[in-house]
């Protein structure tokens, strides 16, 4: 039940990894690998055994954006008509937490889809660009608005105009990643972390993930007032008991709503 043409996705212990695996077009994103990822990550989503969703490409690219073949003779009606890139509007809809682990080329629909994950682990190898202005067009999964949200006006604007590619460190500098490995080390680095975030309370990890998320939607009072609320109702679960007794008798937690 988990077969699919352009993707490979696996349970590893409580996370779901997703491997994007078109090689030979280094990952470019069309419509087939789109609704793979998103079945994938949709059954991850629903899995009771899942807590971390991981997404991931080749050591050469994580993905080099949309696929370009198969938009290239298609017509303003055609791309309107279908609203092309809309159906990526439910991964960050996703409420489990999800992490892109990005080594080589993330340009395009590849930076795009790495910036609707929830963080970006970067190898030392990864090079992030919106190179979309030399093909005559511009971003349309995300990348004018999560760039810019992201690294700030400057360097979007500065990357989304002229194309350019930035390496891993200066990613790193621009808070576009959260950290940088070797590439060696990328997937079990993203693997390790994902088991940590999949070990704490489910439950908790997603109201993070929504109060996080909330921060670039409303005000500061506002934002302030809804991470309140949650934090109020996680005396609700039973793992707030957990993890309070558990700091006190000086032993690991172990979380039941995971
Ligand atoms: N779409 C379709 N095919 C692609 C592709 C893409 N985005 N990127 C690479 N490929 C294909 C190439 O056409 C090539 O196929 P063939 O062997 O059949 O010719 C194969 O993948 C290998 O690519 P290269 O030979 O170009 O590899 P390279 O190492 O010389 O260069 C690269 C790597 C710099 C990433 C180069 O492939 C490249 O510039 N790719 C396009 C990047 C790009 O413009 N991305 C934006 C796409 S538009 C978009 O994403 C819109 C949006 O906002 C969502």
């Amino acid at each position: 039940n988990m077969h699919y043409e352009t993707i490979i996705a696996e349970k590893k212990g409580r996370v779901g990894l997703i491997t994007l695996n078109r090689p030979k077009a280094l990952n470019a994103i069309n419509r087939q690998l789109t609704q793979e990822v998103l079945d994938a990550a949709t059954a991850f989503e629903t899995d009771p055994d899942i807590g971390c969703i991981v997404i991931t490409g080749s050591e050469k690219a994580f993905a080099a954006g949309a696929d370009i073949k198969e938009m290239q003779d298609r017509s303003f009606i055609d791309m309107y008509g279908a609203d092309w890139f809309a159906d990526w509007e439910r991964l960050p809809r996703l409420r489990k937490p999800t992490i892109a682990a990005v080594a080589g080329f993330a340009l395009g629909g590849g930076c795009e889809l790495a910036m609707m994950c929830d963080f970006i682990l970067a190898a030392d190898t990864a090079r992030f660009g919106q190179p979309e202005i030399k093909l005559g067009v511009m971003p349309g999964m995300g990348g004018s608005q999560r760039l810019t949200r992201l690294i700030g006006r400057a360097k979007a604007m500065e990357m989304c105009l002229t194309g350019r590619m930035m390496d891993a460190a200066e990613a790193e500098r621009a808070g576009l990643v959260s950290r940088v490995v070797p590439a060696a080390e990328l997937l079990a680095d993203a693997m390790t972390t994902a088991e940590t975030i999949a070990s704490m309370s489910l439950p908790a990890a997603m109201m993070v993930k929504e109060a996080v998320n909330r921060a670039d939607e409303v005000d500061l009072a506002e934002g302030l007032r809804f991470e309140r609320r949650l934090f109020h109702s996680t005396f609700a679960l039973e793992d707030q008991k957990e993890g309070m007794a558990a700091f006190v008798e000086k032993r690991p937690a172990v979380f039941k709503n995971r």
